[in-house]
């Protein structure tokens, strides 16, 4: 049997819109992606949604808005040790330092009661990650930035769905970053939004994500229809050629936005799915537990299952590598848990962080991995999984002395 990690699903819709498209040549960001954007910002019910070439650019942008209000280049920005490189990089694209902060075994998230120490005068915002689709302890994040005059900017990446006592991941701070690559639950193949109920935010979001233009209106009439921009020469100079800002080039274009038009409509259905197989590994997981550790869930959040984590106990006798050896030589697709960013990413040695300053993001970096939940999946792809846990366990050892 194969367990593959991740699916995509292209509706019957999707591919009729796509031929629609191709058949108009209008490709590049237009009505669809318009269109996507208020769906999805009806989803969550969002005031603004912008929608990006990828996640990372959704993070980049966020962040990037921070110059408009204030922020320098070179300012901080507070990211936890532990999440898809993507978030560290982020920072550093947008031309912040990322300063890092340890995780929780048992939440994979940022420890909120750390967070404090590491603030100083340049901090800008801090910039928790939902991983795994589990929320961070946003009223502990919003608590300490709103104390010292701070942005809140989510990582949502692969947080689709999830809610933090009762309200949606990503409209808890100033801005939430969604990433829409395939593996996750809203798919528009590749590609990202940010949420926001500032609208200026919204503005600045559209300015940079098209090189920093001036031109920025919600509803733009060049990409949109016939008609001619009533506003392109009204300050005297052409608006689409005057550049406001330092720009990035990240527009989602309408072939994405058709992918995701689609899928939206299976929304409901791939969040029960994904939900029912989430708990259904993390109820039947219990039982390997002097091995295997998972997240705890709280009953005052809702995941939105991206993927089920898995973390080695201390002093098993197998390692994290051997145990996906074994899954991936019997057809189940893992990932690892990530990594600690600044002190087991190559890439991060520059900023000068020592190995042992992350202990429980260094330990999931050697310890962790990750299996799909994905609405491909039914029940004997799970129970074909758990059996063959069962079956490592042992073949292997048990717990050592
Ligand atoms: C936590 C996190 N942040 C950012 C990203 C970047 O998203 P993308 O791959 O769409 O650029 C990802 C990727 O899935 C992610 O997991």
């Amino acid at each position: 049997m194969k367990v593959p990690f991740g699916t995509i699903s292209v509706t019957q819709e999707s591919k009729d819109l796509i031929k629609k498209i191709l058949d108009s040549a209008r490709i590049s960001s237009g009505k669809y992606v318009k269109k996507f954007e208020t769906k999805f910002a009806q989803l969550l019910g969002a005031k603004e949604a912008v929608a990006l070439s990828s996640g990372t650019d959704a993070d980049i942008l966020a962040l990037a808005v921070l110059y408009d209000f204030g922020a320098n280049r070179g300012d901080e920005v507070i990211i936890p040790a532990l999440s898809f490189v993507a978030t560290g990089n982020a920072v550093l694209h947008a031309g912040f330092k990322p300063v890092f902060v340890d995780v929780q075994r048992d939440t994979l998230n940022i420890d909120p009661d750390k967070i404090e120490e590491v603030i100083t005068a340049k901090t800008r915002a801090i910039m928790p990650v939902h991983l795994m689709g589990k929320p961070a302890e946003m009223d502990k994040i919003k608590k300490v930035a709103k104390q010292h005059g701070i942005y809140v900017i989510e990582d949502a990446a692969e947080a689709h769905g999830a809610k933090y006592k009762g309200k949606e991941v990503g409209i808890i701070g100033d801005m939430g970053a969604f990433s829409l690559y395939i593996a996750h639950i809203v798919t528009t193949g590749e590609g990202g939004i940010v949420v926001t109920a500032n609208l200026e935010f919204a503005e600045i979001l559209r300015s940079l994500r098209s090189h920093g233009r001036a031109c920025k209106c919600k509803e733009c009439v060049i990409n949109t229809s016939d008609q001619a921009c009533s506003l392109r020469f009204k300050h005297g100079t052409d608006i689409r050629f005057f550049f406001e800002r330092v720009g990035y080039s990240s527009k989602m274009n309408e072939m994405e936005a058709a992918i995701g038009l689609g899928n939206l409509k299976l929304y409901d259905q791939i969040l029960e799915k994904r939900r029912f197989n989430f708990f259904y590994l993390h109820e039947k997981f219990q039982k390997f537990s002097p091995y295997f550790k998972t997240i705890k869930i709280e009953n005052y959040e809702e995941i939105g299952p991206h993927a089920f984590p898995i973390i080695l106990e201390e002093g098993v006798t197998f390692t994290r590598n051997e145990f996906v050896k074994y899954l991936e030589s019997n057809g189940v697709d893992s990932r690892s848990l990530f990594l600690s960013m600044p002190t087991q990413a190559p890439g991060f040695s520059f900023l000068g962080y020592r190995l042992g300053q992350f202990p429980n993001a260094e330990y999931i970096g050697n310890n962790g991995l990750h299996i799909g939940v994905h609405q491909d999946l039914e029940k004997e792809h799970l129970d074909y999984f758990l059996g063959l846990t069962d079956s490592f366990l042992k073949e292997r050892c048990d717990k050592r002395g």
